[in-house]
């Protein structure tokens, strides 16, 4: 059995320039998908999946990121007077253990694996999980619960892995799988970005992995790949090899992009269903949308 993954990193020194104006002063995933910002969305996965100890990958102006993890004494305080319970009870959700968060920064934003690659002192010689907080996954399991249940057999890398359109392929890492049935699936190859007709399939990676420290090692020579960044996927692709590989997971659970202006309206939508206090307001405004709106 492989070892308890309780660490995540959560590289959120991204520039964000999809959302410009908006993140021209507010970091992309302190944005609200209903009234919970991204951030938080990811924190209650991972803590769901049993992690314990969360690493920030932050960067200049992301400051209120780390705030939002903070005690706020004055308003608990005022909410206290007013007796607003609930708002205390939501309120106590965002409170996170002493110790329990570490932030560090990345000081250019060199690429994803960059970024992972900045935590490799807190680490140490364990698996660990990474967290897109961009990539939200809506499901009765959390994606990431799912991943390390598997991992505990497994062992390796795992990404989480998604079917897409073949026209999308040159959005994501592609993977080329052994045939199998079960959701772990043994990756033969990983291609960043490729066209639709270089693809080796059309499962593709999304923004959860699961990785060994040995691909942080190989992130110390701080090659760089397509798009002149320091790519996760070509580190995780140097892992195929080893003995106990990399491994797709075929999650179980719909994952919304809130990193493309699309993927978030939707995800917008989405959540404001799953709320039982907004469900019937914005079911009915949707209800009245005709040919007019939608074309
Ligand atoms: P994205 O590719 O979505 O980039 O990064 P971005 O800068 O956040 O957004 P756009 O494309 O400019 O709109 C995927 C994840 O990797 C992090 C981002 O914060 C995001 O969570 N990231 C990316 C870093 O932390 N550092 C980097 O150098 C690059």
């Amino acid at each position: 059995m492989a070892q308890k993954v309780t660490k995540a990193v959560l590289p959120i020194a991204g520039l964000g320039t999809r959302f410009l104006p908006a993140t021209k002063s507010m970091p992309k995933e302190m944005m609200t998908l209903v009234d919970r910002p991204l951030i938080q969305y990811a924190m209650d996965e991972a803590r769901e999946a049993g992690i314990t100890d969360f690493i920030l990958i932050t960067a200049r102006g992301k400051g209120s990121l780390v705030d939002y993890f903070d005690r706020a004494p004055e308003l608990e305080a005022s909410l206290e007077e007013k007796g607003k319970t609930e708002l205390l009870k939501q309120l106590a959700h965002t409170d996170m253990p002493s110790g329990a968060i570490s932030t560090i920064r990345q000081q250019q934003a060199l690429g994803l694996g960059h970024a992972v690659w900045c935590a490799r002192r807190l680490i140490g010689d364990e698996p660990f999980a990474v967290i897109l907080p961009d990539d939200v996954i809506a499901g009765d399991t959390a994606c990431l619960k799912q991943m390390v249940d598997a991992h505990e057999q497994t062992g390796g890398c795992m990404v989480a892995a998604m079917e897409v359109d073949a026209s999308e392929t040159s959005k994501y890492g592609i993977l080329d799988v052994e045939p199998g049935d079960g959701a772990a699936v043994r990756v033969k190859a990983m291609v960043e970005k490729p066209d639709s007709h270089e693809a080796p399939s059309n499962l593709a990676v999304i923004g959860r992995y699961i990785l060994t420290p040995e691909v942080l090692k190989i992130l110390d020579s701080q090659d760089t790949g397509k798009g002149g960044e320091i790519q996760l996927t070509d580190a995780i692709a140097q892992q195929i090899g080893s003995e106990k590989g990399v491994w797709g997971y075929k999650f179980d659970g719909q994952r919304f992009d809130c990193g493309s202006k699309p993927g978030f309206l939707q995800a917008t939508v989405a959540y404001g269903l799953r709320r039982p206090d907004l469900r019937d307001d914005l079911a009915a405004y949707i209800k009245t949308l005709g040919p007019q709106e939608l074309g």
